[in-house]
């Protein structure tokens, strides 16, 4: 009898045993599902991607952790056009170019009657003989920063560019840039609007201009970005 409980025990003891092993092994390590859940939610993110506030528990006070924009990499061309001829060329610059385009657009803008040189007393001839004269802009570019190269497009008004460029030159910091002019007009050329930019931007660069024709603009444009070495 004595042997037949002492058998009993020894089973009651080696089951007890093997049944909290093997509770073990079914619950498996809790701290690796936690591992695994975290794991697959990083998984789940691309790259530099953020993790969202409720989850990190951060208050988002403007530092961006993402991949840089590239900056300095993009070119932008820049216009003014009264009645459209530079506007076109500047189209088809910016399609050439893959440039981003920005048209300067006067606050105040310009009538027939205003665009009436050969009336004296014309808010354009009265602007053009007025050196201070700074026409307003309506708008402006954000990220200026991001452009290395900005060709600037304008009419020739009485020889030279008009004072609403002197506006825009104004605005913004074109040091270390290129600047690339470009013109259209009824039959002047470019170069004293070149030699005013000049003295405008001493820091930046300014290449040879090109007065356009708009009846074929993309061959002449193609011509001269190669020959000021800009051709894409
Ligand atoms: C006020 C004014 C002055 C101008 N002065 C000249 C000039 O000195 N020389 C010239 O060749 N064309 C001159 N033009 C003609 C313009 O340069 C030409 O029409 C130009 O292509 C207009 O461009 P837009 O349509 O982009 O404004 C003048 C035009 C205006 C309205």
């Amino acid at each position: 009898m004595k042997r037949f409980l002492s058998i009993i025990m020894t089973c009651v003891l080696v089951y007890g045993l093997i049944g909290c092993g093997s509770a073990k092994t079914a619950g498996e390590d809790p701290s690796s599902d936690s591992e695994r859940t975290a794991a697959s939610s990083a998984e789940s993110r691309q790259p530099g991607e953020r993790k969202s506030q409720e989850a990190s528990g951060a208050e988002d006070v403007g530092a961006d952790n993402s991949e840089p924009e590239k900056i300095g990499t993009k070119a932008l061309v820049v216009y003014f056009s009264t009645t459209g001829n530079t506007k076109s060329v500047a189209e088809a610059l910016a399609k050439m170019q893959d440039a981003d385009l920005y048209e300067i657009v006067p606050e105040q803008p310009y009538t027939d009657e205003d665009l009436n040189y050969n009336d004296s007393s014309s808010r354009a001839t009265a602007e053009q003989n007025d050196e201070n004269a700074r026409p307003a802009i309506s708008g402006g570019i954000d990220h200026m920063d991001d452009y290395d190269v900005v060709y600037v497009g304008f009419p020739i008004w009485w020889g030279d560019m008009p004072r609403i460029l002197l506006t825009f030159f104004d605005t913004y910091d074109f040091s270390g840039k290129m600047i690339v002019p470009f013109c259209t007009s009824g039959s002047s050329g470019i170069s004293q609007a070149v030699s005013s930019i000049g003295e405008l931007e001493p820091s930046a660069t300014v290449a040879e201009g090109l007065r356009a024709s708009t009846s074929n603009p993309e061959e002449e444009l193609t011509k001269w970005l190669t020959e000021i070495g800009l051709a894409k």
